[in-house]
């Protein structure tokens, strides 16, 4: 049994703050291009976002090289203890995860575009596995299946390291990545919002208001 959880794809720290006020975030993730898309200050912001969750917090490396990510990681890991160091998937990424590792660190494999990627994340000692669902459908392979596959194959295993999947480009991404066994669907603000929103649930909930409010109130 497993229980599914969200986590925010994104940086700014109000909607951060918003979406875990509506008690269903249960971590957030980042990557170079979010910070500076979201024009945010990497240190700064990833220290306040630490604070407003008590959830994993994933905050990505910035160069390929491995003594360069070890040094990074373990600067990241000294902001606050719920952060986790987003690595590449690629081998210099894999020999930091696993360095990480014996150093306590936890690590969050990104950019797995396919199977054996995340089945060697998890291999190496990765926390997580992020499979990047839109992405891989751009390889023109089907997201639902990989997904699938590995997360039958680490719960076969019994490995503690989780599927995340990120690279949500619609909802039914979501939907799909939650039906295929991923452990943990990371999704960007504007479709944390369509998940919630519905406008038949709006003009149901206005039908009731407006009727209630045709009625003689008892005093
Ligand atoms: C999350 O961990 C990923 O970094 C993110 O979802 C990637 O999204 P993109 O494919 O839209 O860049």
């Amino acid at each position: 049994m497993i229980h599914i959880k969200i986590f925010a794809d994104t940086s700014k720290v109000e909607e951060i703050r918003e979406f875990c006020s509506w008690g269903i975030i249960d971590g957030v993730t980042t990557n170079p291009k979010i910070i500076a898309t979201d024009g945010n200050d990497l240190e700064s912001t990833i220290r306040e976002i630490c604070k407003i969750t008590n959830g994993p917090v994933s905050v990505e490396v910035t160069t390929n090289e491995y003594g360069g990510m070890v040094e990074e990681a373990e600067g990241y890991a000294s902001w606050a203890k719920n952060i986790v160091v987003k690595v590449p998937l690629i081998p210099s990424g894999l020999k930091a995860i696993s360095t990480l590792k014996s150093k306590g660190i936890k690590t969050n494999a990104t950019c797995c575009m396919a199977y054996n990627q995340a089945v060697l994340a998890a291999k190496a000692g990765a926390a997580y596995a992020s499979l990047f669902y839109g992405r891989i459908g751009d390889l023109g392979y089907d997201p639902y299946i990989v997904v699938k596959e590995t997360a039958d194959t680490l719960r076969m295993w019994d490995s503690k390291c989780e599927i995340i999947v990120g690279s949500i480009r619609s909802l039914i991404d979501v939907n799909r990545g939650m039906q295929a066994g991923a452990h943990i669907l990371t999704v960007p603000p504007k479709f944390l919002r369509q998940m919630v929103e519905n406008p038949q649930t709006t003009k149901t909930v206005d039908e009731f208001l407006e009727a209630w409010k045709g009625i003689p109130k008892r005093k």
